[in-house]
């Protein structure tokens, strides 16, 4: 197998106009032929998911990453959590390649392993004897937290079936450390008719010793013990960006993220994931509008094939996920080039014994959905 490393954008690619990348990626592509899958998050820029061979959300792309046997390449255009999962799902002669190796996600990087550690070893002490804590990890999350979740019972999962995989977790156990999202967490559980008063938050910036600002009795108390995360995205949809929608266009329709706050998914009409929103709003009569809380490039695409209907991004302005929108045309055809010339790079490979314990905790996932 070719030679694999990690390496920055040559310069002959970083001077490349994407007018001038795109029909060069069409030719690698096609040259490449089934050697290659190209799998697209819903959050890519057009000028990058048109090249997909397959387009999902992160639970939909797990699955594709997990069924495919062909290829002997993957190239993963979305962030590194997801590359990672891609890289597990798949067998280990196939390369799972990420065009842009500084293409993370700040909420995966609200968790790590010593943070989660620490915290699962003061949650242990403070209940003592009590009853056993379930670890569920979202997918936003490095391979050694998926690996963690899958060496003490645990599963990860999604914004698409968080709500099977909390249910799982607390048929086997008494309470659930869901990390690193709390709003997913938050939203999900409550959708599901647990009450507010049996969640906690815990705050890994709080000093050692202080159980994430909880006390031993709130943490006694609690089913669902979320992880103080969130996305700097989602973050930005406020209340009053749905009061203000409904006041200007009554009748629309508000459909959002579950990464949301809980009051902003308590206002809006739907919620679910990337997925989700497309679907729905696909579906919509035409004539419908839709306010859409979620990354821009999904709602400008929403707006440009469904020209029969009203479509807005809920915030004003521009809600980009930056490191998503790192994968260009310029990487996209370098990796590809690449490729062609023999070598790998950027590959994306999880070490053991991590890939086979977090491969424990996603295939608990694709069991459960
Ligand atoms: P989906 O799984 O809904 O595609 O979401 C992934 C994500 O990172 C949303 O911010
Ligand atoms: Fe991560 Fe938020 Fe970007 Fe999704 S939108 S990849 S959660 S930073």
């Amino acid at each position: 197998m070719p030679a694999q490393s990690t390496l920055i954008l040559p310069q002959d690619y970083f001077t490349l106009s994407e007018e001038a990348a795109m029909p060069r990626i069409a030719e690698a592509r096609r040259r490449l032929g089934r050697r290659l899958m190209i799998l697209g998050h819903h959050y890519q820029r057009d000028e990058v998911i048109q090249f997909a061979d397959k387009t999902g959300d992160s639970f939909g792309l797990s699955r594709q990453a997990a069924a495919n046997q062909d290829a002997e390449t993957i190239v993963f255009c979305g962030v590194h959590f997801m590359a990672e999962s891609a890289d597990i799902l798949t067998r280990p002669e196939q390369a799972v390649i990420l065009p842009d190796m500084a293409a993370g996600c700040s909420m995966a990087d609200m968790a790590d392993l010593a943070q989660v550690e620490d915290a699962w070893d003061e949650i242990a002490d403070a209940l003592g004897d009590g009853p056993g804590v379930m670890p569920i990890t979202y997918i936003n999350s490095a391979a050694d937290l998926k690996a963690f979740v899958g060496l003490h019972g645990g599963a990860v999962c999604t914004s698409s079936n968080a709500a099977p995989v909390i249910r799982w977790g607390l048929s086997r156990r008494a309470k659930l450390l869901f990390f690193p999202d709390q709003h997913l967490g938050r939203n999900t559980a409550a959708a599901m008719g647990i009450p507010l008063d049996e969640m906690v938050v815990w705050d890994p910036r709080r000093p050692a010793g202080s159980l994430g600002g909880n006390t031993p009795e709130s943490l006694r108390r609690a089913r669902i013990i979320l992880w103080r995360g969130h996305c700097q995205v989602h973050q930005r949809f406020l209340p009053e960006h749905v009061r203000s929608f409904r006041d200007k266009f009554p009748g629309i329709q508000v459909i959002v993220h579950p990464e949301c706050s809980y009051e902003v998914v308590q206002m809006a009409d739907l919620s679910g994931s990337t997925s989700f929103i497309i679907d729905t709003i696909t579906r919509a009569p035409s004539g419908t509008s839709w306010a859409v809380g979620t990354e821009i490039h999904l709602v400008d695409r929403l707006r440009r094939a469904h020209p029969d209907k009203f479509i807005s991004s809920l915030v004003p302005g521009v809600c980009l996920c930056s490191t998503m929108n790192r994968i260009d045309p310029q990487h996209l055809l370098w990796v590809l080039e690449e490729l062609e010339r023999g070598e790998i790079v950027n590959r994306i490979k999880v070490p053991e014994p991590v890939a086979s314990r977090a491969r424990l905790a996603l295939d608990r996932m694709l069991a459960i959905s």
